[in-house]
């Protein structure tokens, strides 16, 4: 077993454990969707969500990729009783799971689902500054795109996560030239350099860019 997979392990296991209700939605995405259920944050990343929601003390957050819930269920929980969550996919059939256990929590009433494509619900939405707090976790392609329509509508002191910024170590190896890993290589680069922001990239499971409007 190499170190690094032992961090990756012992880093797992030294974060506030899910709880029962957050358990049984792993293993309901497992039993429901299969191989695809690899595409769940994983629990030490939903902890750092809640603590960010809860640190920054963020009201209006978007999230671009539902799937089955487990991000938006973090976020939902952080968010004060009077926040809202607007929350995009284009699966019925996968976010009809994550609205179960939306309910369930008893935190359907924060959270807004709009089901298609992401670009579309975001560029429908007013230019204007109203979100502080958004999490990026879907097609990769269209990152950039998901960055800058959040960024033109985040407050200053806003906060933006981007997950899959190693795209399973792919972006370090320059001949990669898979669509998905040159979208996110390049945005990696580009808010690197972007004066709009400051960011860190946090090497939590499959990585974390936090960029947070100046
Ligand atoms: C990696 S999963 C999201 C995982 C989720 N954050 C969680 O905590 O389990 C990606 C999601 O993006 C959605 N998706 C893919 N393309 C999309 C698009 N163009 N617009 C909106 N959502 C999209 C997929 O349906 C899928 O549910």
């Amino acid at each position: 077993m190499s170190v690094q997979v032992d961090v990756a392990e012992y880093v797992s296991t030294h974060c506030t454990p899910p709880d029962e209700l957050l358990q049984e939605l792993v293993v309901r995405t497992r039993e429901a969707t299969g191989g695809a259920a690899g595409m769940q944050i994983s629990p030490e990343q939903g902890v750092l969500m809640g603590m960010l929601v809860r640190l920054t003390g963020a009201k209006r957050a978007v999230e671009v990729g539902v799937f089955t819930g487990y991000s938006s269920l973090s976020v939902a929980r952080a968010l004060p009783s009077d926040g809202t969550l607007l929350a995009c996919d284009v699966s019925e059939e996968w976010t009809s799971i994550a609205r179960e256990f939306w309910d369930r929590a008893g935190v359907s009433d924060k959270i807004e689902l709009r089901i298609g494509p992401a670009v579309d619900t975001l560029r429908a939405l007013p230019a204007e500054p109203t979100f502080d707090f958004a999490f990026i976790d879907a097609d990769k392609e269209s990152y950039p795109a998901y960055y800058e329509e959040i960024l033109a509508r985040l407050v200053p002191g806003g906060l933006i996560l981007l997950d899959n910024a190693f795209r399973g170590g792919t972006v370090l190896d320059p001949t990669n030239d898979d669509p998905g890993t040159v979208a996110i290589r390049g945005l990696n680069d580009a808010i690197r350099e972007d004066s709009r922001v400051d960011t860190v990239l946090l090497p939590l499971r499959d990585g974390i860019v936090l960029a947070r409007k100046r």
